[in-house]
């Protein structure tokens, strides 16, 4: 018995339950996952309705037209996360639709709703042809999660972590199907940002592979090959970049300003990485980087700045506190 499956909630008008086709799918696509492609209209699954996990439960019901299974272990933020998917479908609907009355948007929206089944009961991955995960960034919640769910997901259910610093090898062998895991890394925030890396780790077939690239695709994002290395691409040049300009900032060599005016109007950069610091969040760019110091203590990319973990202490984490190296007011930067 998991530790927290509770009562399963409806949080659309249509049930996959309800449904004869979720009975139907179930069965049906579990071959079709076994060839590297995924069935039209297949259940799957994600966990986690965080700030990332929503925003992949939205594009797999409203670009790839899947009857997502949408878990959280907590129902309140099960329930803010369909939620927030509503109202994002609603503006998305609303801009597209805009010559259409606002019965069409709902309609639409609702019909889309109808795809989502929220839940905190994690047996209701049962019958999905692939689970992403989109929990919380702690290493051994995340290995006694994939313990549970290699324990009740099928036996051909594909596990992907959307993981941004631990290794998807790590989380494969804590599965118990290392076979069948793979990384499906995507961009916050998920509604805008057109990318997702597809991480291949020492274990993971060329199917499970396949089926990864092919999710990316349906969502309609665009799929990069990676190996399971750490921060993949985006990350591993991103983090240490962030890294020498901060530490650039400790030497006293320019201001913070300066350094974001250089790199906007001689890099062409739509933000400084000062002010992407504070976007991203102090706390997250800290742990990362001491995750990856201890993991890899020989690589010389991998440093601390200084005025990081002051900024850590003082708790001004940047966008999310309200102060970093900038005030910031909701999503606006103040830049004095
Ligand atoms: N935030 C980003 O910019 C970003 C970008 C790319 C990837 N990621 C990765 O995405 C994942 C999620 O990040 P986030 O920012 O959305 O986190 P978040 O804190 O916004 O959401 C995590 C959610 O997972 C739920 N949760 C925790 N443990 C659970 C469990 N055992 N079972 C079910 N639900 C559980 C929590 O209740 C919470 O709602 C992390 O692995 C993170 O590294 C984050």
């Amino acid at each position: 018995m998991p530790a927290w499956s509770g009562s399963s909630v409806r949080a659309a008008a249509v049930s996959l339950r309800s449904t004869k086709m979720a009975a139907t799918l179930s069965t049906r696509g579990l071959s079709s996952a076994a060839k590297g492609q995924l069935s039209p209209g297949a259940k799957i699954g994600v966990v986690g309705m965080g700030l990332m996990g929503h925003g992949i439960a939205q594009l797999a019901a409203d670009k790839a037209g899947f009857q997502v299974v949408a878990l959280d272990k907590n129902p309140q933020a099960m329930e803010k996360g369909v939620k927030a998917i509503e109202n994002s479908l609603s503006k998305v609907y609303s801009k597209k639709l805009k010559d259409a009355d606002s019965s069409e948007v709902s309609k639409k929206v609702e019909s889309i709703m109808g795809q989502i089944q929220g839940t905190s009961d994690i047996n209701d991955l049962k019958g999905c042809e692939i689970v992403v995960e989109a929990i919380i960034e702690n290493l051994d919640i995340k290995k006694s999660f994939y313990k549970e769910l290699g324990q009740v997901c099928d036996a051909d259910t594909v596990l992907a972590s959307n993981t941004s610093s631990f290794p998807i090898g790590h989380l494969a062998e804590a599965s118990g199907r290392p076979d069948k895991v793979v990384g499906l890394h995507f961009f916050n925030p998920v509604q805008m940002m057109n990318l997702c890396e597809v991480v291949k780790a020492k274990d993971t077939s060329d199917a499970t592979f396949d089926i990864g690239m092919d999710f990316a695709n349906k969502v309609q994002r665009f799929p990069v090959k990676c190996k399971d290395t750490p921060g993949f691409v985006v990350n591993r040049l991103l983090v240490p970049y962030l890294a020498q300009a901060l530490t650039m900032y400790d030497r006293g060599e320019a201001s913070t300003k300066d350094i974001d005016e250089a790199m906007m109007r001689g890099a062409g950069h739509p933000m400084g990485p000062f002010h992407l610091a504070d976007y991203i969040g102090h706390d997250t760019i800290h742990s990362i980087i001491s995750g990856w110091k201890d993991m890899f203590p020989d690589e010389p990319a991998f440093i601390m700045p200084k005025c990081l973990e002051e900024l850590v202490a003082e708790g001004k984490l940047g966008r999310k506190s309200g102060q970093g190296f900038y005030k910031w007011e909701g999503n606006k930067v103040i830049k004095e």
